[in-house]
């Protein structure tokens, strides 16, 4: 795992940025996305350059069950409204979380993985190490798979819900193997919030305990780090 040390989550962005572009220059094809508050920068730095996406396939990491992808806390609405509306891909998959069949969905992305290897996975970190929706335990053999979301996850997210029986109580995720055939993998992580996790994973034990930890088997795996996540490394 190479580590590259930057200031702050602007730079990292730019960083992170710049190491997309040349993967794009060298032949990349296939972007593996991620949601959430890590990657905002990058996608705007996405948005106001001049890449382009439209002969690329992207797939992202997961999905809420349940949420169609016009509602806003769906993971489809976060990438159309910070990627995909100014930076449209020839395709764009993400998992269906209102699939009638979800055990079928799980089988039909690993389908899509399958037939569209990962050239480039951007990945944030969870506090407790989890990558896409693998929680501590999950196998690091786990392919796309149906997560029952943890009580305190569903605690947290109901802050977004006028109703809590709104709140998704599951996910479509990529799992641990999933995320491990990506050729390329750039982990970003900011925030002191983001330490303890860091340290776990660059130097704790290999143990599905600590889901990132099984990045330190990945043969090309970049993480950049601010002060503050980086504090502990
Ligand atoms: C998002 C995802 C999650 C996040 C992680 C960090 O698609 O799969 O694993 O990367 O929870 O979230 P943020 O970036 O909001 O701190």
């Amino acid at each position: 795992m190479k580590t590259i040390k930057v200031k702050n989550k602007t730079e990292g962005s730019k960083v992170a940025f710049k190491i997309l572009q040349e993967e794009i220059e060298a032949g990349a094809k296939t972007l593996g996305l991620a949601t959430g508050s890590t990657p905002l920068e990058l996608y705007k730095e996405i948005r106001e350059s001049h890449l382009d996406f439209s002969d690329m396939v992207s797939i992202n990491l997961d999905e809420y069950v349940g949420l169609s992808a016009d509602d806003k806390q769906s993971y489809a609405y976060f990438m159309k409204q910070n990627l995909f509306a100014a930076k449209p891909f020839k395709k764009s998959y993400l998992p269906n979380g209102l699939a009638a069949d979800l055990a079928k969905e799980t089988e039909y992305y690993d389908q899509i993985l399958a037939q569209y290897p990962i050239d480039l996975q951007i990945l944030g970190i969870g506090r407790n190490a989890h990558i896409g929706f693998n929680e501590p335990g999950t196998a690091f053999s786990s392919q796309t798979h149906l997560v029952d979301l943890t009580p305190s996850t569903i605690a947290a997210n109901s802050r977004f819900f006028e109703k809590a029986e709104d709140v998704p109580k599951q996910a479509i995720s990529m799992g641990l193997a999933s995320i491990m055939s990506a050729k390329m993998i750039l982990l970003m992580a900011f925030g002191e919030e983001k330490a303890e996790a860091v340290a776990a994973m660059i130097k704790g034990p290999v143990t599905e305990e600590i889901p990132a930890s099984i990045l330190q088997t990945h043969p090309k795996v970049i993480l950049i780090v601010d002060e503050k996540a980086g504090a502990g490394i």
